[in-house]
């Protein structure tokens, strides 16, 4: 999937609501940064999480935000335009223009299950992370992300249609093996789960049902059905029989 013009606009305004918020947090509780570190952003997206990072690091340490997308980088420069300690990174996962052993953090977020030869972006963030330094990923479950209230045959046709926007379906069931085989150790996993019953534009779900209704179009699902599917689910959500649910899961690992 590519994260420009209107899937980039909605990815965004989804990362500013209160799950991607809390997302945030768990992620900043879960990574070891100190003053004067250098940390490392795959995938940064709009640079939510590059922001927090650069106060944490101080003006001794230094952000990376890397990401192969233009127009996320646009609003990546724009978050932390009052920061002098973030680089902005255009570029893939598996090509991170930094030294070996150059980094005491990488972080990730939605974005591993995005890149169809995952272990090459893997292996790369193991040549740049620090001995004894830690990673931390989330991807989500998409076998559990799941809206409810619609008509169950158009429902399951819409989920099927969005599987294709993501290569790696349950990549937190693969990452304990892929990070062991590199040589990480003290691997842990965390739920980062949540649930919806509102469609209001705090939620994920309210751009996520946006995002998910273009992408279904794009794959062949006629209009008339795209339509049906969001005004069932409006309907449910007037009953109060709505649903949305999404499993993030937390990876962290030390580098051996
Ligand atoms: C769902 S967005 C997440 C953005 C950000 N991490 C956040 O949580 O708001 C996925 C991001 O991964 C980026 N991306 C896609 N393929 C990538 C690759 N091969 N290497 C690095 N980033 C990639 C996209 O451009 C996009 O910004």
């Amino acid at each position: 999937m590519e994260f420009s013009s209107d899937i980039g606009r909605l990815q965004r305004r989804a990362a500013s609501s209160m799950a991607g918020m809390s997302r945030r947090q768990a992620i900043l509780e879960a990574l070891p940064v100190s003053k004067g570190d250098h940390v490392l952003d795959i995938g940064c997206g709009g640079g939510h999480l590059l922001d927090h990072l650069a106060k944490d690091v101080g003006d001794d340490g230094h952000v990376f935000g890397l990401d192969p997308s233009a127009d996320q980088l646009a609003e990546a420069k724009t978050r932390c335009a009052e920061h002098d300690n973030v680089t902005l990174l255009h570029s893939f996962a598996d090509a991170i223009d930094l030294p070996d052993a150059s980094c005491h953090a990488i972080t990730s977020t939605q974005t591993l299950e995005y890149i169809e030869d995952v272990d090459a972006s893997l292996a790369e963030a193991t040549r740049v992370l620090m001995p004894g330094g830690w990673l931390v990923n989330v991807s989500i479950l998409w076998d559990h992300f799941c809206f409810y209230g619609a008509d169950a045959d158009l429902n399951a046709r819409i989920h099927d249609a969005f599987r294709a926007h993501c290569h790696h379906q349950m990549l937190p069931m693969e990452l304990p093996g892929k990070l062991t085989a590199l040589g990480y150790r003290h691997i842990r996993d965390t739920s980062l789960a949540f649930v919806n019953t509102r469609r209001n534009a705090n939620t994920p779900a309210f751009y996520l049902e946006q995002l998910m209704a273009g992408f279904a179009l794009g794959q062949g699902v006629v209009e008339a059905d795209v339509t049906t599917w969001r005004e069932q689910l409006a309907a449910a959500e007037a009953e109060g029989r709505f649903g949305f649910t999404s499993f993030p899961v937390l990876t962290a690992a030390c580098r051996g």
